[in-house]
């Protein structure tokens, strides 16, 4: 066994910040990912001690080849197919979301010394939430109930990883955010996405070098078998439609965003999967919240600098072009109804049969 952390999904979002959290740390790092261009590039500019390998997950051989080789103490397993683009492509969703996560597991228990498995999960696993039902944040102690592909998923690989005879930890994420734009681009999908949640659904967002704090730590703290909740302090305790606008304002495109629609009281199932989360055994665990919403804000605006004065005078135009990506232009009634929307726009989004 080697001392290294293999950390899938490498290059993405999460991993990406990940992989420099554990270089920080001093650990030797494998980042494993879909070999395209982008990532090529990217891996010409790892921190020290971090080694690219490249793999597709659905393919068994490769998988069974890369574990051997690399022998990990430790898998931080970040690699699937995440909304919106899961709507769009179900069938491969599922290869990488749940059948690379069996096969990983299995690979990873054959090893002579296998290795702690820790597992990127999603609030998604308690499926739509209606803030007018519930009250309190979600624990780890509510039952999960998926109600959308995406949950479903996240849910099986849970499953998969906690049936195993690894030493397992499952990290169940909020909404993750980044103040670089380069990490969140404004797709098209994503800005129509965005426009479909209901605007007083809660969302209990995070900033990405926490979360990748948190995965760093949970590869040595006491932790082993527990689930634990991945979220920022009170501060990112949010209403949907308030992100947009704020992370647009500290851009300088305040008024950009045109208003969305908040959700039907009495329809339980037309709210999106996030709620706010109850954050404090990860946050005695492993001590991770380190960057409030405000600080977030704060540190895009600086960045944005001066350029924050020309950008008002665009955000009329983009008000225009973003209102053209809009789930509910020229649509009739006043609630949103996301599933339809995403349904009609880039897929079906129920549960796999
Ligand atoms: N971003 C969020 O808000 C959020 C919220 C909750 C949970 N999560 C979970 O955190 C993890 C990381 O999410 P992220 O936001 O970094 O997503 P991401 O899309 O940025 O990264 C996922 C990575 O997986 C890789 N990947 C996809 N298919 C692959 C395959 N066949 N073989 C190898 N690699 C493959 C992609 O190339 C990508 O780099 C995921 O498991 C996700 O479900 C994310």
């Amino acid at each position: 066994m080697s001392d290294a952390v293999l950390v899938t999904g490498g290059f993405g979002l999460v991993g990406s910040q990940t992989v420099r959290r554990l270089a920080e740390l001093g650990r030797p790092v494998v980042a494993t990912d879909l070999q395209t261009d982008a990532n090529r590039k990217a891996a010409t500019t790892l921190p020290d001690g971090v080694r690219a390998r490249w793999a597709d997950l659905t393919d068994p051989g490769q998988v069974e080849q890369l574990l051997t080789e690399v022998a990990p103490a430790v898998v931080i397993h970040l690699a699937a197919v995440i909304p919106p683009p899961i709507y769009r492509n179900r069938a491969l969703a599922r290869k990488v979301n749940v059948d690379a996560t069996a096969t990983l597991v299995r690979a990873a228990e054959a090893l002579p010394t296998p290795p702690r498995f820790v597992q990127a999960s999603s609030n998604a696993v308690y499926g739509a939430r209606n803030p007018h039902r519930h009250n309190a944040p979600v624990t780890v102690d509510t039952p999960p109930h998926p109600t959308d592909l995406y949950g479903g998923h996240k849910l099986e690989a849970e499953e998969l990883v906690r049936a195993s005879s690894l030493e397992w930890v499952v990290l169940r994420l909020g909404g993750v955010l980044s103040t670089d734009p380069k990490a969140m681009p404004f797709t098209t999908d994503a800005l129509f996405f965005e426009s479909a949640l209901p605007t007083d659904g809660r969302l209990h967002s995070v900033d990405v070098r926490d979360v990748a704090w948190a995965f760093a730590a949970a590869t040595t703290a006491d932790v082993v078998g527990e689930i634990l909740l991945i979220a920022g302090d009170d501060t990112h305790k949010l209403r949907q439609g308030e992100v947009g606008p704020a992370l647009a304002g500290a851009r300088g495109m305040a008024g950009a965003l045109p208003p969305g629609r908040p959700g039907d009281p009495d329809r339980d199932d037309a709210w999106f999967i996030t709620d706010w989360m109850d954050t404090a055994r990860a946050q005695e665990a492993l001590q991770f919240q380190h960057h409030s919403w405000p600080d977030m804000l704060a540190e895009m605006s600086g960045q944005a600098g001066l350029l924050r004065y020309p950008m008002r005078l665009l955000a009329p135009l983009a008000r225009l072009y973003v209102a053209r990506q809009s789930a509910y232009r020229n649509a009739p009634g006043r609630y949103a109804d996301p599933w339809a929307a995403i349904r009609a726009r880039l897929g079906e989004p129920g549960l796999d049969r």
